[in-house]
């Protein structure tokens, strides 16, 4: 029995009841070896009445065999495979290899897992165990922690036990974690007592001392007097490295024969006819185990063999000789069947002394079995062994970079890292030059100096010209998009010129493909228009060519200009299905590590249009995804977007805490944009609350830091701003040459949208009798954007102007106009200003109420508006990464906050927009 752990049972404990009740709970044990992990897990979930126990244990062999950790676990929920969406159950399919298919993200495995279990909990309460998480192969860690981290309403409750200080997906992903920590003295002695042995109270607080209260060695300890001994007095020896020790001296003591046995055993895995096998080619007779039965070392019942603990078995390995390990392997491969190809391949690579190209290509094939099923991980650890096998340099710097691909593609992003390192020690050709360059740039892109990004994916752009066109234009135009985060339009330019020559090519000297060509026109399209040289017909043109059904929409490298073409023509008609059917294809396969990044500039186009709420959940959405999959770059992007947004809306708190992380991280990448972002969020926010003097600095320093960047495009100056406190300071002469200078900028660059904000601000600072006409000319360019925020603007500040001029009649339409809007929208502070003076004229203006959606947390925000559009509640659970029960948890949170009872309502409440 257990003794000391009762806490820990009471947890976990009213997590399993929590489960039976639909209140989903996680639970990661860490702790060191011997500690107690797997006697907590199997106590507790012993007997619990009327819940169904799954589970799984990672293990040393089977590290490296994709999703077999995930199979094991999930095998009796397999019965609902086709009642969960159907691309999930294609890609989980795929993954478990239960038929040909797949290959797909990774996510797409995690959000299957989410669906099959959910469904499953539906016909009973499961209680997931994991044991030995970190030795589980890393997808279906990767899988199970995504899926962890969602559920909430469903009848599940997860338990995993992750031994300390190993990386996994379970404790680096934000689930609770409870550490385990050694006995207290009581327990101590009672543990003791309980093993039979009668140790003094001194001899007690001795093992107590020494082993800091680890079960494992107490227990083994007090039975071996001759290993107390030589320990040190008085220092806690690291428990684990003095039990393997234990462990190794008991197997000394076995005969050789029982020794390579041993070895055998440790080095395969659990099943007896096959060590039984391996030993026979060893020339031993499997039967000398019982030996190290009787030395309690391990324990054999009918064909499944077990070691005493995970100790014992690392123990034997590591005791092991060099040559005898190798032996043991090679004797494992031989006696596997010849249809377990990667558990051979594995072997022969452990079998291996020096390169071998033979078991290399047996590798090369393994990896490439695994990325056919999503278990980017096993493919990359299985490329870069072939590296390390491969007796041709060539071959080996093929290999490394293939693992960085497949390190990156499972979000390993360090040991992507070091893998490129290793291939650029080997001095590659130019073909794989390119593609470290590309991946390093892509890493960068994403994670690291965004300015680095610009740097590589340009350059390789430039160095794959010649060879390699199709590749060619696809990185120039990742290089495009990092020099958008970088706001460095110089840099747009030179790249999209090149893309240009490369789609004039004569078609004799190298025809581009159909995709190449299509992220070319766009890419370019969009760069012009970050340049200020049109670009909307030509991206007009590409787009219009496109149906809804065209298959090149789901591919994820297009799938990125096709949401940025509409979005940057902001017209009402061209293009704009197309964004949605890309998102929600995305969603629909769950690409999640692409979405963050489209789901910024989604956001970014509902924010400069009349869609301020959705634009929140978007960012939001984005937020939370970005930090999931570990995209700084994004992550910075959105938390910018949604500081901005929140400015407007004058939520202080939310603004400033949203704004400070943002421009640390961008500071960290010298994403200047998105520096310059943050500080315009801060100086809008003071300005709306009608700070003027506070929002000076932000707006100053934003001035400052344009400069410094570099950064001239007049569309990300404040001059507007600027100027409107400066009047409210009474400092008009400033305010003046404010404004002046941008209504120059704004006419050099010539769009609409500055011009209209040139406009206001000179109306601003202008003689009385020419406002009209200044208010009437940005009218004029308002008309042409469909930024309605900018043109409230101008209305309040017009009808502000008019009201202090006493021409109070004048003043109501444009201030009722500008409150209408703001309202609408929800920019709180502004629709404030604006009621104030229109109130000011002596009009008492009806206010509205409060959103509909106030009061609700972002994920009901997000079902609620979901399910209004006349989405089912699995639609919505599968575009969300959520399970239909959370959806429906939600849901009834909503109509509690909103005091409806029926979908009809919901929509009648928040209009649908389908
Ligand atoms: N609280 C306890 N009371 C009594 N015995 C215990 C207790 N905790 C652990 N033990 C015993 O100590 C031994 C080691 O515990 P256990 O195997 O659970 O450790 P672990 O944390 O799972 O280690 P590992 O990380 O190596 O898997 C087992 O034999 C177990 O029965
Ligand atoms: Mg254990």
């Amino acid at each position: 029995v257990l003794v000391g752990r009762d806490l820990e049972c009471q947890t976990i404990r009213a997590l399993v009841a929590g489960a039976r009740v639909g209140q989903s709970g996680v639970l990661v044990l860490v702790g060191e070896a011997g500690i107690g992990k797997s006697a907590l897990l199997d106590e507790a979930v012993d007997g619990v009445p009327g819940t169904l126990v799954l589970r799984a244990t990672g293990t040393e062999s089977e590290h490296e065999l994709p999703f077999g950790g995930l199979l094991q676990l999930i095998r009796p929920a397999l019965v609902h495979l086709d009642r969960i969406p159907a691309p999930q159950a294609e890609a989980l399919a795929g993954a478990l290899a239960l038929h040909r298919g797949g290959g797909g993200d990774r996510f797409a495995v995690g959000a299957a897992t989410l669906s099959l279990l959910s469904r499953f909990a539906e016909d009973h309460p499961l209680v997931l165990v994991v044991d030995d998480g970190h030795l589980l192969d890393l997808p279906s860690a990767q899988a199970l922690a995504f899926a962890a981290r969602r559920f909430t309403a469903d009848r599940v409750a997860v338990l995993v036990a992750v031994r300390e200080g190993l990386a996994s997906p379970f404790t680096d992903g934000g689930l609770p974690l409870l550490r385990l920590r050694g006995l207290a003295l009581e327990a101590t002695a009672d543990l003791l007592a309980s093993t039979g042995s009668r140790s003094s109270a001194p001899v007690v607080a001795r093992l107590h001392e020494l082993t800091g209260g680890n079960p494992l060695a107490l227990v083994e300890l007090a039975g071996d007097s001759a290993a107390l001994d030589p320990l040190p007095s008085g220092v806690p020896v690291p428990v684990p490295a003095s039990l393997a020790r234990v462990f190794a001296r008991r197997t000394d003591r076995l005969s050789a024969q029982a020794r390579t046995a041993l070895l055998v055993a440790a080095a395969s895995g659990t099943d007896v006819p096959l060590v039984a096998r391996a030993c026979e080619l060893l020339s031993v007779d499997v039967s000398v185990l019982g030996e190290a039965e009787d030395a309690g070392l391990l324990s054999v019942d009918a064909d499944v063999l077990a070691f005493r603990h995970p100790l014992v078995r690392s123990a034997v390995y590591s005791d092991a000789v060099p040559g005898a390990r190798r032996a043991a392997h090679s004797a494992l491969a031989a006696a596997l069947h010849p249809d377990d190809a990667d558990r051979r391949a594995w072997h022969l690579a452990e079998a291996a002394l020096g390169p071998d190209e033979g078991t290399a290509q047996l590798l090369h094939d393994v990896a490439l079995r695994a990325a056919g099923r999503s278990a980017h991980a096993v493919s990359a650890s299985a490329f870069e062994r072939a590296a390390r096998l491969s007796p041709d340099r060539m071959q080996r710097t093929g290999r490394l970079v293939a693992a960085a691909e497949a390190a990156w593609r499972a979000g390993l992003t360090d040991v992507a890292t070091a893998l490129l390192d290793r291939a650029s020690e080997l001095r590659p050709p130019t073909g794989l030059r390119i593609a470290v360059s590309a991946l390093r740039g892509r890493i960068a892109a994403r994670t690291g100096s965004v300015e680095q990004a610009r740097d590589l994916l340009l350059e390789a752009g430039a160095d794959a010209a010649v060879s390699d066109p199709d590749t060619a234009v696809l990185l120039l135009a990742e290089g495009i998009l990092a020099c958008f985060f970088l706001a460095d339009t110089a840099s747009v330019a030179t790249a999209a010129d090149a893309i240009d020559r490369l789609l004039q090519l004569p078609a004799s000297r190298a025809a581009l493909g159909d995709r190449s060509r299509l992220v070319g026109e766009l890419a370019c399209g969009v760069a012009a228009v970050l340049t200020g040289r049109g670009g909307a017909a030509r991206m007009r043109r590409a787009v219009r060519r496109l149906g809804v059904e065209d298959p090149v929409l789901g591919d994820p490298r297009v799938a990125t200009w096709l949401v940025l073409g509409p979005l940057f023509l902001r017209e009402s008609g061209t293009g704009r299905e197309l964004v949605q059917t890309v998102v929600d294809g995305l969603r629909r396969r769950s690409v999640v590590a692409d979405l963050p990044f489209l789901l910024f500039h989604v956001a970014r186009d509902e924010a400069t249009t009349d869609r301020w709420d959705v634009a929140g959940l978007t960012y939001a959405e984005g937020v939370h995804l970005a930090r999931e999959t570990g995209s700084a770059a994004d992550l910075a992007a959105c938390l910018a977007g949604l500081s901005w947004l929140e400015a407007r809306q004058g939520r202080g708190v939310e603004c400033r805490a949203h704004a400070s992380e943002a421009r640390e991280l961008s500071a960290q990448r010298h994403m200047g944009l998105f520096q310059c972002w943050t500080l315009f969020a801060l100086g809008e926010l003071e300005l709306g609350l009608g700070r003027p003097a506070a929002a000076l600095p932000h707006l100053e320093q934003l001035v400052e830091l344009l400069g410094e960047l570099r950064l001239d495009d007049v569309d990300l100056s404040p001059g507007p701003e600027l100027a409107d406190v400066l009047v409210r300071l009474d400092r008009e002469d400033d305010a003046r040459e404010v404004a002046a200078d941008y209504a120059a900028r704004a006419a050099a660059k010539g769009q609409p949208w500055a011009l209209a904000r040139a406009a206001r601000a000179t109306a601003l600072t202008c003689p009385e009798e020419e406002v009209d006409e200044h208010v009437a000319r940005a009218l004029h360019h308002h008309t042409a954007t469909l930024d309605s925020f900018e043109l409230a603007r101008t209305q309040l500040s017009y009808g502000a102007r008019l009201r202090r001029s006493r021409r109070r009649a004048a003043a109501r339409p444009p201030l009722r106009a500008a409150l209408g809007t703001f309202e609408a929208l929800g920019a709180a502070p502004w629709a404030d200003q604006a009621g104030a003076e229109l109130l000011a004229t002596g009009e008492a203006a009806p206010r509205r109420g409060a959103s509909a959606l106030t009061g609700l947390t972002p994920q009901e925000q997000q079902v609620a508006r979901l399910l209004a559009d006349g989405r089912t509640t699995r639609e919505a659970a599968a575009a969300l990464f959520l399970s239909p029960k959370t959806v429906e948890y939600h849901l009834r949170h909503v109509y509690a906050k909103l005091s409806i009872g029926s979908r009809a309502e919901l929509s009648q409440r928040l209009g649908s927009r389908r």
